[in-house]
């Protein structure tokens, strides 16, 4: 039986945005029908209330960070409402691992009153690095998106609603410590376009100066990748050391894991 689709992710550099929209796709193909997006990208969207009905697929995507689902979709989530629908998680990571990410998205949407069908572990260009994964989720990850998206049809069509054994301990990781904050910099090539104002999850980039960054910042990258003349970028030696470490130790291409 066909279901009302909808994408739900958080996104800042697109990557997890380009797997869901890849599986609700396919899946409007196969069922003729539309795909609603909730993106929560923007603190507006994620302000809002989200409750679904029985009748719903939901596509739910993010970002690994630091092998966890974002802190800041802490809200949203905890607010959420499956009230029965369908859902599956996808974690997108950056070629290191994803650790608990899974398993915590697939915890918590139970805990909303959705019910988790499949999940999926998908390699995304690392946020901090233009070589760790670059340029994925590339034709082949696109590919086994495809491939998914059809299983997860067929398990829906013969009436299989079961939960499937995901990969992630708990207690979940220990979150990233606070530290000393790290916000990016603004070179003199900035020529104000605002773009970074736009994009920012955090909206924490001065809408009238585009140079003046407050506090909050995730180190999503959203700033730094999508500066059309490269102006914004991370100085402070924490992000250069943990970008070198993870381009010498994590290079090997991972594959995606599909749990159905
Ligand atoms: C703060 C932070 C922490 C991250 N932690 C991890 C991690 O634990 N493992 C990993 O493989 N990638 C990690 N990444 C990389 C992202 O998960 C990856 O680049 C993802 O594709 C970004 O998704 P997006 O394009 O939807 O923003 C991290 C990125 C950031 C900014």
């Amino acid at each position: 039986m066909k279901r009302n689709l909808t994408a739900v992710y958080f996104s800042p550099t697109r990557t997890s945005r380009t797997i869901a929209l890849k599986i609700t796709s396919v899946l409007s193909d196969r069922w003729n029908s539309s795909v609603a997006e909730s993106d929560l990208t923007r603190p507006d969207a994620r302000a809002k209330e989200y409750a679904f009905a029985p009748e719903d697929l939901v596509i739910f995507a993010y970002p690994v960070y630091a092998g966890r689902i974002p802190q800041v979709l802490d809200g949203v989530l905890d607010r959420m409402k499956g009230n029965g629908a369908l859902a599956v998680p996808l974690c997108v990571y950056g070629n290191r691992a994803y650790e608990d990410a899974l398993l915590e998205a697939k915890n918590r949407l139970t805990a909303d009153g959705f019910s988790v069908i499949a999940a999926g572990a998908f390699i995304g260009e690392h946020s901090l690095s233009v070589k760790l994964a670059a340029g994925r989720p590339d034709s082949a990850d696109l590919r086994i998106a495809a491939s998914f998206a059809e299983r997860i049809a067929q398990k829906i069509e013969s009436g299989d609603f079961s939960a499937p054994v995901v990969k992630g301990n708990m207690p979940y990781r220990e979150r990233m410590p606070a530290g000393e904050p790290i916000r990016p910099v603004t070179a003199n090539a900035c020529t104000g376009c605002g773009l970074c104002v736009k994009v920012c999850p955090m909206g924490i980039i001065h809408p009238d100066d585009p140079k003046i960054v407050g506090e909050g910042c995730l180190y999503c990258s959203a700033c730094v990748k999508n500066c059309p003349v490269h102006a914004k970028r991370f100085e402070d030696p924490r992000i250069p050391a943990l970008r070198e470490r993870l381009e010498t130790s994590f290079m090997e291409r991972k594959e995606p894991e599909l749990f159905v």
